[in-house]
Parts: C-alpha cells; structure tokens; sequence
C-alpha cells in the first residue's frame, strides 16, 4: 500500500512494515505460519499467546525469531485470574443439565477445554530472551513492573481499548500505540475498565456490554483525545472498510476475522462455514463460552442459553463444563456448543475473496492481505 494515501505513516516508519495492516492475534485461531504469511507480504504478524502454556510460547518465539528479521507482535491476556469456583460450576452445570440428557453426558465428566493464563513473571521472561517488536495486550496492562520490563528489552506495547476513558488511561500508562476495538469486531472485548464510574473491572457484568462503542464513533474520537497512533478494529474486512479507518484518523488497522478465512487459521470446518455463510446480524457478543463477551455466530448454546448469561462462572472458567457438550457434538460435525468467533463484517472479507479466488481450498494470508491493500488503494483513487 503505497505511503501516499496512509495520512500517518507512524506505525508503519516505527516497525519498518510496508503495508500497516496488523494481524489480529486470534487465541485459539491464530498459528505461527499465519504471522509468517503476513510478515512475508509486508503486514505485520501476530502470535496470540493467551491459550498457550510457556513450552509452547517459547518453541513458537524461537520459531519466529529463526525464520525471519521482520517485525511480530506477541499477544497475551492480562485478566484477573480467580479460582475455579465448584459452586459457580455447578451451578452452570445445572443451567446446562437438558443438554447433558440430551447427549447422554455425565456433567462430571471433564473434557479438554481452553485454559486462558494472564501476563506473568513466566511469560515476561520469555518475552525478555526473545523480544519481539510489539507485545499486545488485552484486558488492559499487567502490572506496571511487568510493563516496564517488557519496554525495557525494546518492545513498544500495545492495548486495546473499547472507550475513550481506557484509550486515556492506557496513554497514561505508557502503552506506544492504542488498538481501539470497536463493537464490530469479532473475539473478545477488550473492556477493563466500567463505562459507568471508570473502575477496574474485577468481576464481569453483563449490563456493561450494553455501553459499547462502535468503531466508526469509536476511532476519530479516541485519535481527538490521545496524541499515541491509534489503530481502528473491529468490522475492517475490505478496502471500503481500510479507507473509512483512514479517514477516521487511524494510523494503521488490526483484522481479524478476515485472516479466519485464510489457509494458515487453524479453525474447524464448522468455524468456516458459519464465517462464509453467516451475516453481520447473525452474530451477538455472548459470554457463555468462557464468562467473558465475546462476539460470535450464533449457534445452539448461544440461542438457549444466551446470547449474555447471569449462570455462567468467572472467565474463562465458562469452558469448563462447556468441553464435554462441544466434544461430542464435535464428534457428530456439530457446532451446537463451540464458540464460532467472528465479527460483523465476515461477508466484506468473503465477498473480496470472491473476486480474487475461485479455489474450493482458502487462500493464503499473503493473498487476502495483498487484496485487502489493493482494493484500499482503489477505493481511495475513486474518491479523488
Ligand atoms: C477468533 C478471534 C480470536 C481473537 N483472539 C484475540 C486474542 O487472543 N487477543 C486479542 O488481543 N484479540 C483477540 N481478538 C480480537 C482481535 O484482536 C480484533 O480486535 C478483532 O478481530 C477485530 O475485529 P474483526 O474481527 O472484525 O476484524 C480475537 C478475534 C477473533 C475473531
């Protein structure tokens, strides 16, 4: 993507990538070889690390770090962690008690399930013996000592934010760039902090989800109030939608559910079907796959239990009693009990693919990420 029709070139100039398109880190979705894709085609590549225990993270780190020079970000979770509470538990379980009949489970029965762990002393000393260019987070900042070892070894950091009060308060934390994370965008919300008094958001309620912004209110007015670069997310899936960011004073964009469509995104077939053939108003932000809101399409479990539910337990504890319901619904090609993660602009991507690629296998992330720039630079000549 040219320098000429990107106004702010700081993201792109501070990492050295062509084209400031970021990759969405997508726990669970994300992988290695699609960083590797979007670093080779000029964007920049990122590793979600939030589903990964540190053996993991570190093959990962030195995997990234052997094959390439180009930048990546590294992306954690920075929630506050809470034991697993048997009554919370069970109580969900009960919630769920016709849907283990029905697929003759015994609720005790354990199955594997996400395990999500926060930012801590672990993962920071892995961050430190492999640095990368960015580390994101999600859920706000790890405590403050944690931050300034991260910039210490000469990582910018990131953040998402959902309002204008968290972009300030990352800002005022020292964050080197504010990812502002629209209503549309697929995944998790970064919310951390209560849009109604400003506090830090220890348990989730349900009600706070309602005060969520969309991006295009979202973008210009947190690029008025912060002097950082900010990045526009949430519902970005083709050059219409890269232009309007533009416009809105974004320095560069984070895509995520676009990047599901690809090759290198490890998603179930199910996952891909419900993205392609899905529509913005078939999905909702629910929290009954892990406790906290996340915007997905909607399937069995969200229609009988949600889309928001007060039975669940603390995130990411939700998954729990979910895994044997999922699994064996899995077992028979049903996704009636697994979390299908997409934003609202799913179509906008699969739509541009559609004009590139007639393949029944998914295009690479290279290809999509070389269409997404390419229609940008067409729909911003047609405006001239
Ligand atoms: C499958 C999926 C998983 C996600 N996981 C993470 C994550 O691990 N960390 C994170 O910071 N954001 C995560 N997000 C949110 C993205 O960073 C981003 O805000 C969002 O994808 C942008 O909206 P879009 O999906 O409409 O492009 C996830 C999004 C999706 C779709």
């Amino acid at each position: 993507m040219s320098h000429s029709i990107w106004p702010s070139s700081s993201i792109k100039d501070a990492l050295g990538i062509d084209i400031p398109i970021v990759q969405a880190p997508m726990a669970g979705a994300g992988s290695v070889a699609l960083a590797q894709a979007i670093y080779a085609a000029g964007g920049l590549g990122s590793l979600p690390c939030a589903t990964l225990n540190p053996t993991e993270i570190e093959a990962h780190l030195k995997t990234l770090k052997a094959t390439s020079n180009a930048p990546f970000n590294v992306n954690f979770f920075t929630h506050h962690e809470k034991d697993d509470s048997p009554t919370a538990q069970s109580h969900w379980q009960n919630a769920l008690s016709d849907e283990y009949k029905q697929w003759n489970l015994d609720p005790a029965e354990s199955a594997p399930s996400a395990v999500r762990s926060p930012f801590n002393d672990t993962t920071c000393q892995l961050i430190e013996q492999y640095p990368p260019s960015v580390v994101s987070f999600h859920f706000g900042l790890p405590k403050a000592e944690l931050v300034n070892r991260v910039k210490a070894v000469g990582c910018q950091v990131w953040s998402s934010a959902t309002t204008v009060a968290e972009a300030k308060w990352l800002e005022e934390h020292g964050v080197d760039a504010i990812i502002a994370q629209g209503f549309e965008a697929g995944g998790h919300r970064g919310l951390f902090l209560n849009p109604i008094d400003g506090t830090e958001v220890i348990d989730d309620d349900i009600q706070l989800i309602a005060h969520q912004v969309g991006t295009f209110s979202l973008v210009p007015q947190i690029v008025d109030t912060v002097s950082v670069p900010v990045i526009a997310a949430g519902g970005i899936g083709d050059g219409r939608s890269v232009a309007a960011a533009i416009a809105l004073g974004a320095s560069a964009v984070q895509i995520g559910t676009a990047f599901l469509l690809s090759q290198e995104a490890t998603i179930t077939a199910m996952h891909r079907d419900a993205l392609l053939n899905g529509s913005a108003e078939n999905t909702v932000l629910t929290n009954v796959f892990s406790g906290k809101p996340a915007r997905s399409a909607v399937n069995h479990v969200i229609k009988t239990q949600g889309p928001m539910s007060c039975d669940v337990p603390a995130f990411p504890t939700a998954a729990t009693a979910l895994a044997p319901l999922k699994a064996a619904a899995e077992k028979t090609a049903k996704a009636d009990y697994s979390s299908l993660w997409s934003g609202q602009s799913a179509a906008l991507a699969a739509r541009l693919m559609g004009k590139h690629h007639s393949a029944s296998t998914p295009p690479s992330a290279s290809d999509l990420l070389h269409w997404i720039a390419s229609d940008t630079q067409q729909v911003i000549a047609g405006l001239k």
